[in-house]
């Protein structure tokens, strides 16, 4: 959204349906320019985990992939799926957005290194029960949902008995900090504990952003209901090499706090 655009900016309760769709349709409006500010960050055909620059060819989260049939939620363009897929790994590609989804088939065609791309909502996923072994998302649809249990329930249901479901989010800490990659950014100004979302609306008032903030606790209760057992948190650190800033990331604030959590969890089937 332009300056033109927006309404009201703040951090406020708004009905689920409203914020969960705007997952959607802010996504379809931003993804050209979210691919065009990020795209070279994240290449075409690579696997990122966070504005940290952890990329899956060194952090080998999701284990040996050998023969196992891999599911990516929340897949935006789907650059991390047609990195395995450039392995020999089975990956399918699901978002919720046809926008993020179409310019991931523009890179389909351009890379020469296709993957399946289906549009789906992560709370509702189109599959069989324990079709795939190992599921992940790196910042993909948990920050954009009010339900996230919803996701891990669903995850949980489509992976076998001891399937692994990896994902990244917004380290929780970082809620209690203005999203600002300077110096500004290191003193917290508002309560952790808060769960209101942060929200965007349009000038008519009808939610277009919501962003929404777990706990730490909020997080390990979500994935505990959903029958999952946590493996690993991994808090990456900032990179001296990474001088990139994503939003309120960057290397001034990354060597204070931490940005990004990436909870490695196992259905424990
Ligand atoms: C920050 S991007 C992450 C994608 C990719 N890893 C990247 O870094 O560009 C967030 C993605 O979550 C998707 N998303 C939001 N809500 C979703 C939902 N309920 N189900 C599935 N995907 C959703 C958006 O469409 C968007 O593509």
């Amino acid at each position: 959204m332009t300056d033109e655009t927006i309404g009201s900016v703040g951090y406020r309760d708004v009905p689920a349906e409203q914020g969960g769709a705007a997952g959607r349709t802010w996504w379809d409006a931003n993804a050209e320019e979210y691919l065009d500010e990020h795209g070279d960050f994240l290449g075409a055909v690579e696997f990122c985990w966070c504005p940290e620059g952890l990329r899956e060819a060194d952090a080998h989260l999701l284990g040996d992939l050998d023969g196992r049939r891999v599911l990516e939620v929340g897949a935006g363009a789907a650059q991390c799926s047609r990195w395995l897929a450039a392995r020999g790994v089975e990956v399918v590609a699901t978002d919720v957005s046809g926008g993020m989804l179409g310019r991931g088939a523009a890179l389909n065609a351009s890379t020469g290194v296709p993957v399946p791309l289906v549009q789906a909502d992560a709370r509702r996923l189109p599959f069989a029960d324990a079709s795939f072994d190992v599921a992940f998302t790196s910042f993909g649809a948990i920050p954009f949902v009010p339900d996230a249990g919803a996701i891990h329930r669903e995850v949980a249901r489509v992976l076998r008995p001891g399937g692994s479901w990896v994902f990244s989010v917004t380290h929780p800490l970082r809620w209690a900090f203005p999203d600002d990659p300077s110096t500004h950014g290191l003193t917290a100004n508002r309560s952790y504990f808060d769960r209101r979302p942060y929200v965007e609306t349009d000038t008519a008032g009808r939610v277009a952003y919501a962003e929404y903030h777990r706990t730490f606790g909020d997080h390990v209760r979500e994935v505990v209901a959903a029958g999952l057992l946590i493996e690993d948190v991994v808090e990456p650190e900032w990179p001296a090499d990474n001088q990139e800033v994503w939003g309120g990331w960057g290397p001034v604030r990354g060597a204070y706090l931490p940005g990004t959590a990436i909870f490695r969890t196992r259905s424990a089937g």
